[in-house]
């Protein structure tokens, strides 16, 4: 039965992970990931070369770690698929040429697809098949997005996103301004822990009054930024210690209000009844129970990749190759390209 099912195998070099999945149908064969993260540490972000040449060191190994791993030769695929963007060109151009030579080589079909839409595939191979329609509100470092999913593979529409920082560039700059490393993410997630969430009132952009007219699904986090950095500028000029834990935990709250708050409202307008979330910031643990809790009010049901397959990852663009092979899409051009700013509602190129 399962050797019926499409067996493909995901490509992802958007930023800083080289990614490389292998998917049977719905099924997760393996997540092999090799990370430039600690090489970007010291400059506080992604060095867009730096992440370029790992990629290129760190593909084949990857690719012969995963196929090792799950059992597979190259062989046996029936197709392959690659982030062909959004994200940096350099770093997306290393995963689209290493799977156009795979597909050459092999004589394989090929699938360039949008990073984006990935993120939200991603939660068929942990969730089981996504409910048509389904609001999906993706969260990363880059991305800040909500968007109406009536069919992952060749619908996908935005309702709003960022109209400046990303929140997880948000969450990356205030753990920047707090002393803690990069990326600052999972550092503020485990502060908050100790803090108050409610220690300090810091603002919740594009929430009220005309901005809920113009900018209903959009979001806005640099006034944030700038408010906890003033907040802790103001208590350093006093010779006050920061307490970086309640200013962490306020701060994680006002991004996670803002967020579900925006999400549940998308899904009640739109007349959706599930919410799935995803990129980076769906590892956060307040994110996470505060989305669970105000769509249990809500009666929305709520679909959470595990934390792993939340940040980039390969397994993503494997699942969603998987689909677009189930659901009969033709495969790519050889000559697609790698398209740093892909919009967000093109799924294939
Ligand atoms: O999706 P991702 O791996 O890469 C992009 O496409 O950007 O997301 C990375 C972002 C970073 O900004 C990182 O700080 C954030 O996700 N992140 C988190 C957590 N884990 C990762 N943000 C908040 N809480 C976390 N636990
Ligand atoms: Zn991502």
């Amino acid at each position: 039965m399962s050797a019926d099912l499409p067996l493909v195998l995901g490509l992802e070099t958007s930023c800083d992970e080289t990614g490389v999945g292998i998917v049977r149908g719905e099924e997760l064969l393996v997540d092999a990931i090799a990370s430039s993260v600690d090489e970007h540490a010291r400059f506080g972000g992604v060095v867009p070369e730096v992440a370029s040449r790992a990629h290129l060191e760190a593909m084949v190994p990857t690719l012969e770690r995963a196929t090792r791993e799950a059992g597979v030769r190259l062989d046996d695929l029936d197709a392959i698929a690659v982030t062909s963007g959004p994200g940096l060109a350099g770093a997306l151009m290393v995963g689209v040429a290493a799977a156009k030579a795979l597909a050459v080589a092999l004589g394989k079909p090929l699938y360039g697809v949008n990073h984006l839409a990935s993120h939200v595939a991603v939660d068929i191979v942990e969730h089981g098949p996504l409910p048509e329609p389904t609001l999906a509100m993706l969260v990363s470092g880059g991305h800040s997005s909500l968007l109406l999913v009536p069919d992952v593979t060749h619908d996908v529409r935005s309702l709003g996103s960022t109209i400046d920082d990303a929140a997880g560039e948000a969450f990356d700059k205030v753990a920047r301004v707090l002393g803690l490393p990069f990326p600052g993410g999972p550092h503020i997630d485990r502060a908050a822990r100790e803090g108050d969430r409610v220690a300090i009132d810091f603002p919740r952009g594009l929430t009220a009054g005309r901005d809920m007219d113009r900018h209903r699904f959009d979001f806005s986090f640099s006034g944030l930024k700038t408010a906890v950095s003033r907040w802790v500028q103001a208590r350093e000029a006093a010779g006050e210690p920061v307490p970086v834990a309640d200013v962490a935990a306020s701060f994680q709250e006002a991004v996670t209000d803002v967020l579900t708050r925006k999400a549940v409202l998308a899904c009640r307008e739109h007349g959706v009844e599930n919410l799935q979330i995803g990129g980076g910031v769906a590892a956060n643990s307040r994110l996470r129970a505060m989305a669970q809790e105000r769509c249990d009010a809500a009666g929305i049901k709520l679909r959470v990749p595990r934390p792993g397959l939340c940040t980039d990852n390969g397994a993503m663009v494997a699942a969603l190759g998987a689909q677009m092979v189930l659901k009969g899409r033709a495969p790519s051009d050889l000559s697609l390209p790698a398209d740093s700013s892909m919009p967000v509602t093109l799924v294939q190129s």
